[in-house]
């Protein structure tokens, strides 16, 4: 387990649309006794209405949704609270205004390949995904430099088995949990 210093105070789940910022982010923070947020949920009314009407959003209109979230991972950091954050934050510019060289946030990467995404988009409930939106989530998706630090994990594999490795890849892995397995087994 790590130092209690060394825990993050706020993690920036991140990757491609479908990648499973939301399934893992919220799950994440279950197991780790955390907030989940949604960064969706800090998008300027302005946003909304463009992205309601299916007008892509330009970077003009990412700098105050990713301000917000910066905003909000401060007061969490000051109040003494911990959160799991799903955000795309796809290009790096948009993780350093998230990140502002807080060490106590850290980025996580959720890395897959296009065929295993689209794959999931195709069977996703409740979603439209316009054509070729994948395709350019790719083009824009600019993967973590080593100088970010960030925790990369391969997403082709089980929920609770992605959580589990970026607990342990974060040394956020409880201490007793092998003995608790043991005793229900
Ligand atoms: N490890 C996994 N194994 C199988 N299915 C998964 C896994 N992770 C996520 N999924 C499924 O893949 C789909 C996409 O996941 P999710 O909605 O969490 O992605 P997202 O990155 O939040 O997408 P968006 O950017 O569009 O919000 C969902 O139907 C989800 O249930
Ligand atoms: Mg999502």
């Amino acid at each position: 387990m790590a130092d209690a210093k060394e825990i993050p105070c706020a993690l920036v789940v991140m990757g491609v649309s479908g990648s499973g910022k939301s399934t893992i982010a919220e799950k994440l923070a279950e197991r780790l006794g955390w907030v989940f947020e949604d960064g969706d949920r800090f998008h300027p009314a302005s946003n909304v209405a463009k992205m309601s009407a299916g007008q892509p959003l330009t970077d003009e209109d990412r700098w105050p949704w990713l301000q917000a979230i910066a905003d909000e991972i401060d007061r969490v950091c000051k109040a003494g609270e911990r959160a799991v954050i799903a955000c795309s934050a796809l290009k790096q510019a948009y993780r350093d205004v998230l990140v502002h060289g807080r060490r106590d946030v850290r980025i996580v990467f959720l890395s897959g390949t296009q065929a295993l995404i689209a794959d999931r988009l195709a069977r996703r409930k409740g979603h439209f995904m316009p054509p070729g939106l994948l395709d350019s989530q790719f083009r824009t998706l600019e993967p973590p430099e080593k100088s970010e630090h960030p925790v990369t994990v391969s997403i082709d594999a089980s929920v609770e088995t992605i959580v589990e490795d970026i607990a342990r890849q974060l040394k956020l892995c409880r201490p007793d949990r092998g003995a608790r397995r043991g005793k229900h087994a």
